[in-house]
């Protein structure tokens, strides 16, 4: 499909971790929040609250409890987004409903949907305006440590964190990690799971297009499978997923 702004922006846009100096204006910020309103969201029910940390303390804070990646500390815009189970919770209670149930597994995973849809809406509009982005899934790590920090009261979980800032040259010339291709993860109507081969050939065809002929599958992904699946930050990821889960039960 050639010629549509939308679909080239969702093909060119990369993270970004290294920014300019330059701030992100008022009005900037403000579309990039406008654009996650828009977002779809289960019943228009919103199931999110955005916090925006300006307090240069907390973003290093922050930095230091999502695997230490200082990065995120020199963002000009930090937004955390939680999925929050809370709000329509105290609007029932003050609406004086009194035998409502308390959220359960299903309003968190349905809130964490909701809350990630915003959270790339804000994505795609900063791609238009030339602002770059990176998630931060680490931020739902450290669950103490992070309701501490960041005020968490019962049903406010932390789904993602996104930092936004304009990219260096050199941001800009990286080259986006290229995908799967389309038979590796889409399925005709049920689930059926990749052969051994096929995901051999499914990973060496990623790294081929990644600029990587000599690609080593199993060196490769044993390599990956000690980096990041049984890192201590993964595990730390789980330990903390099960506390907040535990409020739903
Ligand atoms: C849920 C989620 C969590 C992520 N967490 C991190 C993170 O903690 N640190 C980081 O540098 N990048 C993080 N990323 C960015 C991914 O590494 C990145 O999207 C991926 O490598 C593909 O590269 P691209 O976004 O440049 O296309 C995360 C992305 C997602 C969607």
């Amino acid at each position: 499909m050639e010629n549509n702004a939308i679909l080239s922006a969702l093909t060119a846009r990369k993270s970004v971790r290294v920014f300019t100096g330059d701030p992100i204006t008022a009005d900037e910020r403000g579309a990039i929040l406008h654009a996650a309103f828009q977002a779809p969201t289960a019943g228009n029910q919103q199931l999110y609250t955005i916090l925006d940390i300006t307090d240069p303390a907390l973003k290093a804070t922050l930095a230091d409890l999502c695997d230490h990646q200082p990065f995120i500390a020199k963002a000009p815009l930090v937004l955390v987004f939680l999925a929050d189970c809370r709000r329509w919770l105290n609007a029932y209670h003050a609406a004086g409903i009194e035998d409502v149930r308390k959220p359960g597994a299903g309003d968190l995973m349905l809130a964490m949907a909701d809350t990630c849809i915003a959270a790339q809406n804000a994505v795609v509009a900063a791609e238009s305006m030339g602002i770059g982005s990176c998630y931060i899934g680490d931020v739902i790590e450290n669950v103490e440590a992070m309701r501490d920090a960041l005020h968490l009261p019962d049903f406010v979980v932390p789904a993602c964190m996104l930092v936004f800032g304009r990219p260096t040259e050199q941001q800009q010339r990286r080259p986006k990690p290229a995908r799967f291709a389309e038979a590796a993860v889409v399925c005709e109507n049920t689930y059926r799971d990749r052969t051994p081969d096929e995901l051999r050939a499914d990973f060496t065809a990623r790294a081929a297009a990644n600029g990587q002929p000599d690609y080593d599958f199993d060196k490769a992904v044993t390599a990956f499978c000690n980096r990041k699946y049984a890192s201590d930050f993964s595990q730390e990821m789980t330990r903390s997923a099960e506390i907040y889960w535990k409020e739903f039960e």
